[in-house]
């Protein structure tokens, strides 16, 4: 079976991707620096799924150690590059850190596919790139134009692998997540962040009693309850989303279908279905059975009122479409947050 090279695999998106190549029967080597991830996210994969993968502690800025996992792991069949930093409020404070680690460890991870001859690739892009674009649902083909550096360091990454792939015949697929939220069913892993910047692992943690209560950043959108409005898409429709578009690229290749080598696939992964911070809150509240205290507060910066995708293109020419409704997102992020009170680290 194809070897598949994951960038980044301990993390979030990572893990659970990993988990279900693991299941569909690909080998696994996870390339991560867990500056941001836990070794035990991957241990629990391998006990999920039964089967073992390879793991290498190497960061995509140390060319020689990637080179050396490219040479001891031989004919590598495609990469998923999930390995970035990916907190908006912290590159808009710090951007340099953002180019650094995210445009030079990509740039370094394409010099040594390059050199290996390795050309297919499946990248983690975000609708992020959409910036502040009104036109709702978002089709692939909306105007792009992201408005914080981490956006910026995504636009920027697709438009290289564009660029790279096409001199060099590579298949390249860009997928633009949505919300990513939820966990596996088992709640062995799932979303461990430093800090709870994103909404669901907030309203987790209060409704846990970690925290005393969830800002509500603005209820004066023009939306129908004045908060924001999100495409939220289960972490699991995101995982078997990658593990899609790796068959897609492989089986042209592997059945000798005449694919065109060097094209550049774009999909967004939503469900197209929004819901607002109030409708998340009160689905969680109704879920867990817990209070969840919430108190409206002034916009975030660089928030817009409304994202959400029109999942069509993915759907017809992904093959792909998610299955998970909200009730399944809360609860498997509540299964997680209860099992796993301190994450990783418990
Ligand atoms: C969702 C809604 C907030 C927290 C970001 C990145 C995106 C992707 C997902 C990486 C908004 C509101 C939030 C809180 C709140 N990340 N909110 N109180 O900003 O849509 O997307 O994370 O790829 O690139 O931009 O996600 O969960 O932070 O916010 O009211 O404590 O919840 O205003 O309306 P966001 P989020």
């Amino acid at each position: 079976m194809a070897k598949i090279l994951v960038t980044g695999g301990a993390g979030y998106i990572g893990s659970h991707t990993c988990l279900e190549l693991l299941e569909q029967g690909y080998d696994v080597v996870v390339v991560d620096d867990l500056s941001n991830a836990s070794l035990e996210s991957l241990r629990r994969v391998e006990q999920l799924s039964g089967k073992s993968l390879v793991f290498h502690e190497v960061s995509l800025l140390d060319r020689d150690a990637l080179r050396a996992v490219f040479k001891k792991e031989g004919e590598l069949d495609a990469v998923i590059h999930f390995a970035a930093k990916k907190s908006v409020k912290e590159s808009v404070e710090n951007p340099l850190l953002y180019y650094q680690n995210n445009i030079t460890g990509s740039l370094v991870l394409c010099e040594v596919m390059q050199e290996f001859g390795l050309s297919r690739i499946v990248f983690s892009s975000s609708a992020t790139v959409y910036g502040t674009n009104g036109e709702m649902p978002l089709r692939e083909g909306a105007q792009t134009g992201a408005v914080n550096p981490y956006g910026q360091t995504k636009l920027m990454m697709e438009q290289i692998l564009k660029d790279v792939g096409g001199v060099n015949a590579w298949d390249v697929v860009l997928l633009r997540y949505f919300n990513p939220v939820g966990a596996h069913a088992s709640g062995q892993i799932g979303e461990d962040p430093e800090y709870p910047f994103n909404l669901l692992p907030f309203v987790s943690q209060v409704a846990a009693g970690l925290r005393e209560e969830v800002s509500i950043f603005g209820d004066d959108y023009d939306t129908e309850d004045g908060t924001g409005v999100r495409d939220y898409i289960h972490v699991v429709d995101l995982a078997k989303a990658h593990v899609q578009a790796i068959a897609n690229i492989l089986t042209k290749e592997f059945e000798g279908k005449s694919g065109s080598k060097g094209e550049t696939l774009t999909y967004n992964l939503g469900t197209g279905r929004g819901y607002s911070v109030k409708e998340m809150i009160e689905a969680f509240r109704r879920i867990s059975g817990k209070e969840v205290k919430a108190v409206v507060q002034p916009r975030r910066e660089g928030d817009v009122a409304v994202s959400i995708a029109d999942p069509t293109y993915s759907n017809e020419h992904l093959g792909w479409k998610a299955e998970l409704g909200l009730d399944e997102m809360v609860r498997s992020a509540w299964k997680w947050q209860t099992q796993h009170p301190k994450g990783y680290r418990s």
